[in-house]
């Protein structure tokens, strides 16, 4: 089939829902491999970030600080101006949408404490996270997909995005299958958006959803387009033990704390102002000194989160999912007992290059590819730098879907369609049936079990020279083995053995770029911790990292862009300390 629009957008999470929420008047398609409402910003937890002030003084410039300086300043400044002076309108916009945040006594949203969000420049926490018990994704999810009900967006569930349609270095639109019955289909649109979120499923132990596989990253990538900072991936200090699931910060957030096994909260001697609500590139690096120490619980790789001292009120009513969780995971009762948790992989900072107004940039100069727009965990604004603040993930998206929707806007009044490229299908048609075709007899679970392993194990929250090498070599062999992947089900419809092929392509894309990015970076920042380069090394690399698909297989070549400054002592790069 072919399909015309004014813009596509490809995911229904936040970014992508805000986006089309910003284009009453316009025909916009948005195409999502699952449903709307399952998309991984449900899983978000413990709130949004944004300076209201509502129960302690705040101020966005103070919002800007920690969050600069949270992402090891690697993060583009003026845009970081951008997300938190806009976050304020952004939450009252979906306040008025009717997003159900809980309140203070007087009536006003509620706000909590979260890991490095402090007053007044780093003198202490400050409750800046607006939250709806622990299920503020889901709530978010939920208010923006009503409203796009509302707006006449025209839904397509279930569509597997397999190729971004350019001509004439211009963005027209994106080719899809159609997963119930197996169809190809062509979607012409004058812009095209990617929020298709991260690729967390490259990781065994990860918070990620299973539909996280780096899908518009890889597509991107694959056209040409760079990835930024990939090197930069967060993992989350409290996912649920061996099963990655996550335990929110809002736990911490409402006092909860860490414990290692000689019934010490082990925070407090590592980071003496913030503890337990240090940024969490940090306190994941404390949990696996705890256990290096060997002061894991039983002498194994996890600590506790103890939430006993909060008692039953908080905990049943702040806190009620991730309490269920505990439950149903492993049989644990956070309200007399301490939870096992582990560092788990939970978000990319990296991703495909954008400038404020979402639009995609395809080089160290900032050069947009027009039509092309990206916004969320798909994208790099670069406001998270090499570690990302909690609950700055939903405020991200928020402000800059917020932002691609308005802009495109503007563009389509603009523009006509960009004419389709010669055979627009022929690379997804191609790619599917090669699938289909093939008798190598390989599997992509195993591929995909034996990936997770490597990466679970050498590019994590420590990394070395040695281990990321054999993980790159590791990786060549996967790709390798990757192109014998033989299917065992030869049907059209509901193909998932196919669908789960084609993600497993992208997911080791995205790995690929991550590990090269790694390798490169011979320093020590945010989330990026190299045992064997353990400083901060700002005379070298206060850049940011764009890999490029190379010319033969396998091969990436990297560039670098500045990382952009606003004019203000206050945000020079200094030594980060808590
Ligand atoms: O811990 C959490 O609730 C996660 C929030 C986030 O990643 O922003």
């Amino acid at each position: 089939m072919y399909y015309k629009f004014d813009v596509v957008i490809v995911g229904a999470g936040g970014a992508g829902l805000m986006a089309a929420m910003q284009l009453e008047g316009a025909s916009v398609a948005v195409l999502t491999k699952v449903y709307p409402t399952r998309s991984h910003t449900g899983a978000a937890q413990g709130g949004v970030a944004a300076a209201l002030g509502n129960q302690e003084e705040d101020h966005w410039k103070w919002h800007m600080y920690d969050t600069v300086k949270g992402g090891d300043y690697l993060v583009d400044q003026p845009a970081a101006e951008v997300l938190t002076r806009e976050a304020i309108d952004a939450i009252y916009e979906l306040e008025h949408r009717g997003l159900p945040f809980n309140r203070t006594a007087d009536g006003r949203i509620d706000q909590r404490r979260f890991g490095g969000h402090t007053r007044n420049f780093g003198e202490g926490p400050v409750r800046r996270s607006c939250y709806a018990a622990d299920r503020t994704g889901h709530m978010l999810l939920q208010t923006m997909y009503q409203s796009s009900i509302k707006n006449q967006v025209r839904f397509f569930n279930e569509y597997l995005v397999l190729d971004l349609l350019l001509n004439n270095g211009q963005a027209c639109g994106v080719v899809a299958m159609e997963i119930r019955t197996g169809e190809i289909h062509t979607f012409h649109a004058k812009a095209v958006m990617f929020a298709t979120g991260g690729y967390g499923r490259a990781w065994r132990i990860t918070s990620n959803a299973f539909a996280c596989m780096g899908d518009g990253m890889a597509i991107a990538y694959r056209r040409g387009i760079p990835l930024e900072d990939m090197e930069m991936y967060q993992f989350h200090p409290t996912g649920i033990y061996k099963v990655g699931v996550l335990l929110s910060e809002a736990a911490r957030g409402e006092g909860g704390k860490l414990l290692n096994n000689e019934g010490e909260y082990f925070m407090e001697r590592y980071m003496p102002t913030l503890k337990d609500l240090a940024p969490r590139d940090i306190v994941s690096r404390c949990i696996l000194q705890e256990v290096h120490a060997g002061r894991g619980i039983d002498g194994k790789d996890y600590v506790y989160l103890d939430l006993r001292h909060l008692g039953a009120k908080v905990i049943e009513e702040k806190l009620p999912d991730i309490t269920d969780f505990a439950r149903n995971y492993l049989g644990v009762e956070p309200i007399t007992e301490p939870v096992p948790i582990q560092p788990t992989a939970h978000y990319a900072m990296g991703g495909i290059p954008t400038d404020i107004d979402a639009r995609v940039v395809i080089d160290p100069q900032w050069t947009p590819l027009p039509g092309f727009y990206a916004a969320g965990e798909v994208a790099c604004v670069s406001v998270h730098g090499a570690n990302r603040l909690g609950t700055n993930s939903l405020v991200d998206l928020i402000v800059f879907g917020r932002r691609a929707g308005k802009h495109m806007a503007k563009f389509i009044k603009e523009s006509s369609h960009a004419p389709l490229p010669p055979e627009p299908e022929s690379y997804s048609r191609e790619l599917v049936s090669t699938m289909f075709a093939s008798t190598g007899g390989e599997s992509a679970a195993r591929i995909r079990s034996a990936l997770q392993n490597e990466m679970d194990e050498k590019v994590f929250v420590e990394r070395d020279e040695k281990g990321l090498q054999e993980a790159l070599d590791t990786l060549d062999r996967l790709q390798d083995t990757y192109t014998r992947v033989q299917l065992q089900d030869k049907g059209k419809k509901f193909n998932t053995e196919l669908v789960e092929a084609i993600e497993l392509g992208f997911l080791l894309e995205c790995s690929e770029a991550t590990i090269h990015g790694a390798l490169a970076r011979q320093e020590s920042r945010g989330a990026h911790y190299r045992t064997d380069y353990p400083h901060r090394d700002d005379a070298n690399w206060l850049k940011h990292t764009l890999a490029y698909k190379g010319a033969k297989a396998h091969d990436v070549r990297l560039d670098f862009k500045d990382v952009q400054m606003v004019d203000d002592p206050v945000f020079v790069p200094k030594e980060r300390k808590y």
